[in-house]
């Protein structure tokens, strides 16, 4: 993927240049520093244990992994990666997890630029659909619906007063409602803590 660079405002009336690019192998000790920071010290171990594990982990791909940097500074992370529908369904897709963004650069719009970055690199390589486990107040300004009530059940239950927050976009016309089953996600992300409130 070409590097993608445009404006965000990172303070009110000021402006800072953000490039998006594809991450390599050199960028991942700033993306386990992004997402130590963005998840805090409860989470940080087991959230940046997954992204190696993701990284390496070959039923994840094809997947896209894409970092926010201004300057030289390494401030977000996107990962997307393969997950299959159940029963076998003709269909691409993926899942958005993680998602970080440094605690310092938080709210300066970081997180929605990856967002849309990624989805547009995927609807260009004709992927069908992108599913998230996340904040209900957050995802669906970028497209995302509940994906339950639409036939997409997760890999393990989702609670019903959490049902929200687990969400699809589809990237093509005529997916929603042709398709529909159990996400089955990597090996890596498949494991049952990944999917725990
Ligand atoms: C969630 C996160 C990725 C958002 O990135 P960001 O660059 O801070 O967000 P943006 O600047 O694109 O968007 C800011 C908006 O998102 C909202 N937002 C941020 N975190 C949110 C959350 N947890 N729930 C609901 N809304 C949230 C902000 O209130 C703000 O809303 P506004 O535009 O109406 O004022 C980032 O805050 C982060 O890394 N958080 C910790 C890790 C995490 O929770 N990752 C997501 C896992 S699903």
């Amino acid at each position: 993927m070409p590097s993608r660079v445009m404006g965000v405002a990172s303070k009110p009336g000021e402006k800072c240049v953000l490039q998006i690019r594809c991450s390599t192998e050199s960028d991942r000790t700033a993306i386990r520093s992004v997402h130590a920071s963005a998840f805090g010290p409860g989470q940080a171990r087991e959230i940046v244990a997954l992204v190696d594990a993701l990284l390496e982990d070959q039923t994840a791909r094809p997947l896209l992994s894409l970092i926010a940097e201004s300057g030289r500074e390494l401030t977000g992370h996107i990962l997307f990666t393969a997950v299959e529908i159940q029963p076998d369904q003709n269909v691409s897709a993926r899942i958005l997890a993680p998602l970080a963004v440094s605690s310092d650069c938080q709210g300066e719009g970081v997180g929605g630029a990856l967002i849309k970055a990624g989805l547009e690199q995927l609807a260009e390589s004709g992927v069908d659909l992108v599913f998230v486990l996340g904040h209900p107040g957050y995802y669906p300004r970028f497209g995302f619906q509940p994906a339950g009530v639409l036939g997409f059940e997760a890999p393990y239950p989702i609670p019903p007063e959490h049902a929200e927050a687990w969400m699809v976009q589809p990237l093509k016309a005529g997916v929603i409602g042709r398709i529909e089953g159990t996400v089955q996600c990597s090996d890596a992300l498949s494991q049952p803590q990944h999917w725990r409130e």
